[in-house]
């Protein structure tokens, strides 16, 4: 009978011990997040992707989002719904490329609450934004294969990511705000020395060779992403071409200033584009970012002054009328 108990108690302690084992080991995964000298998360390539049925539709998904324009452009294989764009040419290396507009922080942070839709969206939804605003396009079915794969890939990208977690060097660099408003004319002096022998003179770019989207990616004109797109933003544009424009450059070596990334912003973003509408965004006028091109504002700034700044003046008003509530 003694000897039951202590067996009894032996077990519940070998149990307890097991439990905390396993529970610990939860909180610190095996897998530490891959960072680039600086600290900054760097994604998993291709041949990282695990070869068995789970591999097969992650690395499909990095191929739609690789080759976009294969699968759904002008000629594309599953539809013509996207204007030839690939996701690639924005997410730099399939979304792997510090402070390249990485999808770090994808699995980590959707479903979450964003305030342009004012909706909880998931990734399926965020997703389809892409197609409809920076591809121009329709969006896509998301129980389709081609959605799982890219979900399947994006969750597998982040995997390492704490929930909630926004490591450094994910997304696009928040550049400092000029003291001035961004200068297009001084932006194309700019455009026509850096940028032009890829994009063109015409912001058209250039189509590859075979025919199946960019060999460089078009910056305006009906090629181009639609006024609705993040990065018809400024403060996305120029974040996004400091630290990887002229292709292929990166943050530890950008080759063109701040002041030089506004106002090439202010240049291209002054340029025609395709329209969509999007009366519905920001249904929350207080919570609508202070670069959003297109009224109505919960201030009395002009639309030009929200499109090329002087910003900090507005964020200065924006903080005075929070303290005063
Ligand atoms: C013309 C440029 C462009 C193209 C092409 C593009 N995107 Fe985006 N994408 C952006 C910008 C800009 C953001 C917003 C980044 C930010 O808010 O910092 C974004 C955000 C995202 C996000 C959310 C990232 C996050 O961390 O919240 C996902 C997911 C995404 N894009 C997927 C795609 C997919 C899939 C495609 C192709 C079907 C695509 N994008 C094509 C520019 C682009
Ligand atoms: C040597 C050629 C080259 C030069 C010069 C160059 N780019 Fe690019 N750019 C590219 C390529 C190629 C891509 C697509 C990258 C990819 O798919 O990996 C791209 C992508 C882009 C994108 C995102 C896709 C799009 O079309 O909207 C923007 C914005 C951009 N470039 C702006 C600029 C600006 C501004 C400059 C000048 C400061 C510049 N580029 C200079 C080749 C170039």
């Amino acid at each position: 009978m003694r000897f039951k108990l202590i067996l009894f108690f032996v077990s519940i302690f070998f149990l307890l011990f097991l439990f905390i084992r396993i529970e610990s080991g939860k909180k610190h995964p095996t897998n530490p997040i891959a960072v680039d000298s600086a600290d900054c998360w760097t994604g998993a390539g291709l041949y990282q992707i695990p070869v068995d049925s789970t591999g097969n539709s992650i690395r499909f998904g990095r191929d739609l989002i690789s080759n976009t324009a294969h699968y759904f452009g002008p000629q594309g294989t599953v539809s013509h719904s996207t204007n030839g764009m690939n996701c690639q040419n924005c997410h730099l290396d399939a979304g792997t490329k510090p402070w390249g507009n990485n999808f770090g922080a994808v699995a980590s942070q959707y479903p979450k609450k964003r305030d342009r839709s004012g909706k909880i969206e998931s990734i399926e939804m965020r997703v389809n934004d892409c197609f409809q605003r920076s591809l121009n396009g329709k969006p896509i079915d998301s129980l389709s294969k081609e959605m799982r794969a890219i979900v399947a890939y994006l969750k597998w990208l982040g995997k390492e990511i704490p929930k909630g977690v926004k490591p450094k060097g994910v997304g696009i660099e928040n550049l400092t705000y000029l003291n001035r408003a961004a200068d297009p004319i001084q932006g194309q002096q700019y455009y026509l020395a850096s940028c032009a022998q890829c994009h063109g003179a015409h912001g058209a770019g250039m189509p590859a060779i075979d025919g199946i989207g960019f060999l460089y990616p078009p910056l305006w004109g009906a090629n181009s992403f639609n006024d609705a797109a993040g990065i018809y933003r400024l403060s996305k544009f120029a974040g996004f071409i400091k630290n990887n424009m002229p292709n292929p450059t990166n943050y530890h070596h950008p080759s063109i200033s701040n002041d030089q990334a506004w106002d090439i912003a202010a240049f291209v973003n002054s340029q025609p584009r395709p329209h969509k509408d999007q009366s519905g965004d920001w249904p929350d006028l207080n919570k609508k970012m202070i670069d959003e091109p297109f009224g109505p504002y919960s201030d009395s700034f002009t639309e030009k002054q929200h499109k090329y700044g002087p910003f900090n003046v507005i964020l200065h008003r924006a903080s005075q009328s929070q303290h005063a509530l």
